[in-house]
């Protein structure tokens, strides 16, 4: 029995996954924003699966939230409420249409969410990962613009740190809701190939690797599109056009059962700095954008999300200092 932690584990694609891990009697650790529905799920996985569900608050547009759960996180393994964690699967993720909003640190609440947050996670919490442990980051194939996926939503723009953190202010017109959010998968696979390189620096056992599970429309992520088109998307009718026109399709119990294992089964154990796909029921390796391999901005984004969180040397962990 080994323990994984993760973020979103709550809902759509990310309960799908604790399910799937509970059943090969995996612990969990749920982080999530609002307790009493991250609550609500722990109890149905430990009803159901009899696993060790612990649940920590954690809001990834908020830095103090996220500082907090790490640090519930280290006192929760110090006390040996729960074990060094096998998996950290940075799953959680949304899409914000509508007018642009600025997380409580004033930062554009897509790429706060979605890359800033689990940036410092990472930064604070691979110490508590076991030798072998694994990241997995939940990215999306609308970070491609050469993709089907990537066309539909809007190109993914330039992954400039403080320029995705200030859009749409000083009376700047924003990107559409689209394209931050392809921008903020862009950034997060920059982040995971990164991140795989330090690794290997410093001679860490330790994997960072990129899941993009495929369109599925039935989990919560199109809650803020208009009823219409959410509906329409999980129509048969449009599944067929859409996989007819070569967008990635995933489904909830495949690619839910794909990130689980992909986080612990010993087939993954040699695929770090890797990009797996989830489409038409297959799990495969692939080649994200020719932007995600480019190390130098992959470096300056490091820095500079670095700066926006203000990382401390004291609370990195100790393979990143
Ligand atoms: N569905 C797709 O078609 C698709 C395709 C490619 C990639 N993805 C990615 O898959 C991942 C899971 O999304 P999903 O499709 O399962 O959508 P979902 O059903 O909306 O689940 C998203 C999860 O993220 C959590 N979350 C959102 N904002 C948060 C915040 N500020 N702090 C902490 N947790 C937060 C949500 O918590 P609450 O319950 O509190 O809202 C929920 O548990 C995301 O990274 C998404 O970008 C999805």
């Amino acid at each position: 029995m080994g323990t994984t932690f993760i973020t979103g584990g709550n809902a759509g694609l990310g309960f799908e996954a604790a399910k799937c891990l509970a059943a090969k009697k995996q612990n969990l650790v749920l982080a999530g924003r609002n307790p009493s529905t991250v609550q609500k799920a722990a109890s149905e996985l430990h009803a159901r699966f009899g696993v060790q569900v612990t649940t920590v608050q954690l809001d990834l547009s908020s830095l103090a939230s996220v500082r907090s759960a790490a640090k519930d996180v280290h006192r929760l393994i110090a006390e040996g409420k729960i074990e060094h964690l096998d998996a950290l699967l940075c799953n959680a993720g949304a899409q914000f249409r509508g007018p642009i909003s600025y997380s409580k640190d004033g930062y554009e609440e897509t790429f706060a969410t979605n890359y800033l947050g689990h940036f410092l996670l990472v930064n604070l919490l691979l110490d508590c990962l076991t030798k072998h442990g694994r990241v997995v980051f939940t990215a999306s194939g609308t970070h491609d613009p050469e993709t089907m996926d990537g066309k539909m939503v809007g190109k993914a723009i330039e992954p400039n740190a403080f320029a995705l953190a200030n859009e749409g202010k000083q009376n700047k017109k924003a990107s559409s809701a689209g394209v931050r959010y392809a921008t903020s998968k862009l950034c997060t696979l920059l982040f995971c190939y990164e991140l795989n390189r330090r690794l290997i620096k410093r001679g860490s056992n330790l994997a960072s690797i990129a899941f993009d599970p495929g369109l599925i429309p039935e989990t919560g992520l199109t809650r803020t599109a208009p009823a219409f088109a959410a509906w329409l998307l999980r129509t048969r009718g449009m599944k067929w056009l859409l996989q007819k026109l070569g967008v990635t399709i995933g489904s909830l119990a495949f690619s839910g059962n794909a990130l689980a294992r992909i986080a612990v089964d010993p087939e993954f154990t040699e695929i770090s700095g890797q990009y797996l796909q989830s489409n038409l029921g297959r799990l495969t390796t692939s080649k994200s954008s020719k932007a995600s391999y480019d190390e130098q901005k992959a470096v300056r984004l490091w820095e500079d999300a670095a700066t926006l969180v203000k990382l401390q040397l004291t609370e990195t962990a100790e393979i990143l200092r």
